[in-house]
């Protein structure tokens, strides 16, 4: 199974680039390009099972790849992931912030133990792997780091913990940009919106036969996009293409951001009085 690229094949010769959350979705077929270009993956994520097979798909296709065992919210494993890959590769150049998790609740059925695991993942993991990037290899020798957001443009009605999660990664990869521009390091981010991925095996029957179909009705492309078209981005933004961008984030989502009806309404007369400063 050799990945068709539209890159050049030697792109990320000699590079080691490290995917979170690698063993499915999005995060597999971006290991799969860019080891299909050369890299060295690290897959990483929680299930070794998951992350072996995907090495083994790589290496089956004339790749090179990794499987290393991380949950991005334990500080000491993200450590120890940074460690290992130093020891073995001698190098990081590029950091795929793809791990990330949630489900969906209207907001006011969240507890506080659902609302903070998924801030850990999705903020405080994302913030962990750059900085461990940073102080183990990119601080010196410089890098590029993508982060991973959705759309959530107009908010995100189902998902408050991961919208607002994912607002905050926004912000730090600006704030990032900035403060390690110094050090060579790039930091960008990407928000794709609905992919046809198998993260979207996680959500419940109805979600999937009832709520997706009606939401790509609202998408102007009127289709949901692929991973690939997801993975290609995140690789665009890892290449020397992209030198001149930091603190940027790339919509991926068939103009679904610009036009929008994913949350039903009820007819309902509990809008606030109308203010007229006249009355
Ligand atoms: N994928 C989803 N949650 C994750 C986590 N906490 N660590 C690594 N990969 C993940």
């Amino acid at each position: 199974m050799s990945y068709q690229s539209i890159f050049r094949p030697d792109l990320f010769a000699g590079q080691t680039i490290i995917v979170t959350g690698g063993g499915s979705g999005i995060g597999r077929a971006t290991a799969h390009e860019l080891a299909s270009l050369g890299a060295h993956v690290v897959v990483s994520g929680r299930t070794l099972e998951r992350l072996t097979a995907v090495r083994q798909e790589i290496t089956g296709a004339g790749g090179e790849a990794t499987a290393v065992v991380c949950n991005i919210r334990e500080e000491e494993q993200v450590q120890a992931l940074f460690e290992r890959v130093l020891a073995e590769r001698g190098a990081v150049h590029g950091l795929v912030n793809n791990a990330g998790g949630q489900f969906l609740s209207p907001a006011e059925g969240i507890s506080k133990k659902g609302f903070t695991a998924v801030v850990e993942t999705n903020l405080t993991g994302t913030f962990l792997m750059c900085r461990e990037a940073y102080n183990h290899f990119m601080g010196e020798h410089g890098g590029v780091i993508v982060n991973m957001l959705m759309e959530n443009w107009r908010g995100f009605p189902g998902m408050a913990h991961s919208a607002a999660a994912r607002a905050g990664v926004e912000n730090l990869t600006k704030t990032l940009a900035v403060e390690w521009a110094r050090s060579g390091v790039r930091v960008n981010a990407i928000a794709p919106g609905l992919i046809e991925s198998s993260g979207l095996d996680k959500y419940p029957e109805i979600v999937r036969q009832t709520l997706i179909p009606q939401v790509v009705q609202d998408i102007p492309f009127k289709r949901m996009g692929t991973e690939s078209e997801v993975a290609a981005v995140i690789t665009f933004l890892l290449s020397p293409a992209a030198a001149y961008i930091s603190g940027e984030t790339i919509k991926i989502d068939g103009a679904s951001s610009l036009w929008r009806k994913t949350w039903e309404i009820e007819d309902h007369k509990n809008a606030p009085t109308p203010y007229n400063g006249f009355e």
